[in-house]
């Protein structure tokens, strides 16, 4: 089954300076290629995000979290309906750094994916294991995989498999192991919602991809793009990974 391919851009809490440049020069390569074969996406920090969303319209952009929660006293936060009002039209869920540093939980990661899919939003959906449990890498996958709604609709939800310990460590699996990971979280989504259901979901592949790996990674069979971090903030490392499919 031929699925969406995603090339999308996580720039985490970075984009201070040059961040216009950046997305200005990554459209231009863009309107100028006759070879995209991807989707491109850019999640900037939410201050970046209306500007960039209501200016260009080659990029589609999304953001890196929201709340569960439509509007209420949650200070700091941001919610679904309000990222879909500025132009986003997807929103990274799950990242293992929200994990990790703001403790999020799977019941959390439920909600919001729900919350997100609400607001009509698609779901980039993050799961993958760290470095101490890649013997029980399918428990973990599963127990993450097991986190999506059910009977979610596939159009709504993309998969990124980021193994914690690749990122931003300059270390990936083989190109054979990303490839084997992926049939198996495919397989995964085939037990939560069907075979056929889960054909059409696009899994990505993330953790320190860059310009040199990008066309390794991003022709294998099982991989349908990439979650990109460090970079995807330097316009030429990004247009290169953009390039770089078959
Ligand atoms: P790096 O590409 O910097 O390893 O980051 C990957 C990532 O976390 C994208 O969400």
């Amino acid at each position: 089954m031929k699925r969406t391919k995603y090339t999308v851009a996580n720039w985490k809490m970075n984009g201070l300076t040059g961040s216009i440049n950046i997305v200005k020069s990554i459209s231009r390569h863009i309107k100028r290629s006759k070879h995209i074969k991807s989707r491109i996406v850019i999640c900037p920090p939410f201050t970046l995000l209306s500007y960039f969303a209501q200016n260009d319209n080659t990029i589609s952009f999304g953001g890196q979290n929201c709340h569960f929660l439509e509007n209420g006293a949650f200070t700091g936060s941001i919610s679904a309906p309000m990222l879909k009002s500025v132009g986003c039209k997807f929103v990274i869920i799950g990242h293992s750094e929200r994990r990790q540093y703001q403790k999020e939980t799977s019941k959390e990661i439920n909600l919001k994916i729900k919350a997100a899919i609400s607001a009509n939003l698609k779901v980039i959906y993050c799961i993958g294991e760290k470095l101490n449990q890649i013997k029980n890498r399918n428990v973990i996958l599963k127990r993450q995989i097991n986190s999506l709604p059910i009977n979610f609709n596939n159009k709504n939800i993309i998969i990124a498999y980021e193994p914690v310990w690749a990122i931003g460590t300059g270390k990936t699996p083989t190109a054979d192991e990303i490839n084997n990971i992926h049939l198996k979280i495919r397989k995964l989504l085939a037990i939560k919602i069907g075979a056929s259901k889960s054909n059409g979901i696009s899994i990505l592949y993330g953790g320190s991809v860059n310009a040199n790996n990008a066309y390794e990674i991003l022709n294998l069979p099982e991989v349908d793009g990439a979650l990109v971090g460090g970079a995807s903030l330097k316009a030429k490392e990004f247009s290169k990974i953009i390039d770089s499919y078959k």
